[in-house]
């Protein structure tokens, strides 16, 4: 029999264990599909205070001192509902950091973000190398965004003997950008800091290294994979993936098919499916009284989900705020982040009670029933590397009205006549982004929502696609055997 691949996944958050958004979703589903293919698949992430105590078990398995950093200790446990191993890398640094890995109450980077992962890499790096007393010999580094970025860069320095790696670029406007002091504080090689290193205009770069120390780099869908390599979408990064561009690929995120299911989900007063459409009008109406809306069957009930950042768009959604009050529309919101965009949309819900419903915070059962009680849900983001809200939407027959770009292009497909009659179309794909688009958009699926048998359709036929793991997972498969076979053939 053939030994199962064996792959470091090192990633920053992990769901349920810890999540700011989709990099959560994607690393608590995607290792479970490749070890269901057959791989000896390992995640390795930082021991978080909450996460530690969102654990039922975990015992500490060995322990490394990495200068100037001191004793760092590695716990083992298991991925929740899973046969996922985990590997907490432990460390005061994480430890005795409550909330937000990357940044504090008020939204500001934690301001010793660049020891905290240098840390986490270095660990990463000594398992890679195994060198952490884990008596597990890895094949290959499955790296995720910046946080983890050093790993690679750290392990190409040393040569052909070591692992391979990989790099999926969840998202490229992110990169772990310090200054050159930062670097020699740091204890890494001084050799890195040169452009194919982590030099970047003279910054260090934790995503470029991260790059240059990669075999492949994937992103989260096809489309991003293209554009991230144009200037609007590169963040000064295009040139160096451009160059790259035989080795950049897209690969589709799938979701966890199981947590979002509408008809198993535990989040939600009725459950339903494509047959029962019927019980999600009761899903809208408790959704309409817990979060204060006026309960009307009438009215276009119109979802939002996010981070709240420049990236989503949800400022153009407020300037077009009073034109959409002109349509028979509600509002429901679901948020957190940047403080000035709370405080508009909590005016917004002040100035609009019944009609605007804002709920500033994170919650996942509130999530899942937005997603089901919803009518419509709206994705205005002026970029999207993959976006998993709109397949969420897509399963809980809720049609996505988005803006064509990135993951958001390649997975909702507008409605007009030849996509009705080939049963394509799930949702409405906004051109632009400005305020007459987010009219258009709403303006449209308004339209479609007054004919009931055409917007059942259209809800349908999204429920009836899979976005599971299964494809991609074969994608990400045959990626590492490439690694592995180019590796044996040196
Ligand atoms: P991104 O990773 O850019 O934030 P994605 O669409 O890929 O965007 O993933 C976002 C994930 O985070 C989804 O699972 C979404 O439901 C979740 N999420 C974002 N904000 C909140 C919130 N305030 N409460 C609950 N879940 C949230
Ligand atoms: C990032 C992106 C999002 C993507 C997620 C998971 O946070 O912003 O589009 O779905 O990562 O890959």
């Amino acid at each position: 029999m053939k030994k199962p691949i064996r792959v470091l996944f090192a990633t920053s958050e992990v769901h349920p264990l810890m999540k700011t958004g989709g990099l959560g979703d994607v690393s608590g589903s995607l290792p479970q599909a490749l070890r269901a293919l057959g791989m000896d698949i390992r995640i390795a992430m930082p021991a978080y205070g909450d996460t530690l105590a969102r654990l039922q078990a975990w015992r500490p398995r060995s322990e490394l001192m990495l200068a100037p950093f001191g004793r760092i200790r590695i716990l083992e446990a298991r991925l929740p509902d899973s046969d996922v191993p985990l590997y907490l890398i432990d460390h005061p640094l994480f430890s005795e950091r409550p909330g937000n890995p990357y940044n504090d109450s008020t939204g500001h980077a934690w301001p010793d973000n660049a020891e905290r992962f240098a840390l986490f890499s270095r660990t990463c790096e000594s398992i890679a190398l195994d060198r952490a007393a884990l008596d597990w010999q890895v094949d290959l580094v499955h790296a995720n965004d910046w946080q983890s970025g050093l790993l690679t860069a750290l392990l190409a320095e040393r040569g052909d003997q070591t692992p391979p790696a990989l790099i999926t670029i969840h998202n490229l406007a992110y990169q772990g950008v310090f200054d050159r002091k930062t670097f020699q504080n740091l204890n890494l090689p001084v050799n890195l800091w040169r452009p194919d290193g982590v030099e970047h205009w003279g910054e260090m770069n934790c995503l470029k290294a991260g790059i240059n120390g990669s075999r492949f780099i994937t992103t989260v869908s096809p489309g991003y994979a293209r554009e991230i390599q144009t200037q609007p979408f590169g963040n000064g990064l295009d040139g160096l993936l451009r160059h790259r561009h035989e080795d950049v690929i897209g690969i589709l995120n799938g979701i966890d098919m199981k947590t979002w299911d509408p008809a198993h989900d535990p989040a939600l007063p009725l459950p339903y499916d494509a047959e029962q459409l019927e019980n999600k009008t009761h899903n809208k109406r408790a959704l309409q009284e817990e979060m204060g809306l006026l309960e009307d069957d009438q009215l276009l009930l119109v979802g939002l989900i996010g981070r709240m950042t420049g990236q989503k768009g949800l400022d153009i959604v407020l300037q077009a705020a009073d034109a959409l009050m002109s349509l028979p529309v509600q509002i429901a919101v679901l948020g957190s982040g940047d403080q000035g965009l709370e405080a508009a949309y909590l005016d917004w819900m002040a100035r609009y009670p019944g009609r605007v419903s804002v709920h500033i915070g994170y919650n996942e059962g509130l999530a899942h029933r937005i997603e089901a009680g919803c009518d419509a849900f709206l994705m205005p983001s002026r970029f999207e590397p993959c976006g998993l809200n709109q397949m969420y939407s897509l399963r809980y027959g809720t049609p996505p009205i988005v803006h064509g770009v990135g993951g958001l292009r390649d997975t909702v497909i507008d409605t007009h006549e030849a996509t009705l009659a080939d049963h394509s179309a799930n949702g409405f794909v906004m051109r632009h982004l400005d305020t007459h688009a987010i009219l258009w958009g709403v303006g449209r699926a308004l339209e479609y929502f007054r004919q009931p048998t055409l917007w059942q359709a259209i809800q349908q036929n999204g429920m009836a696609a899979d976005f599971g793991w299964d494809k991609s997972a074969l994608q990400y498969m045959a990626l590492y055997q490439r690694m592995l076979d180019e590796r044996a053939r040196r």
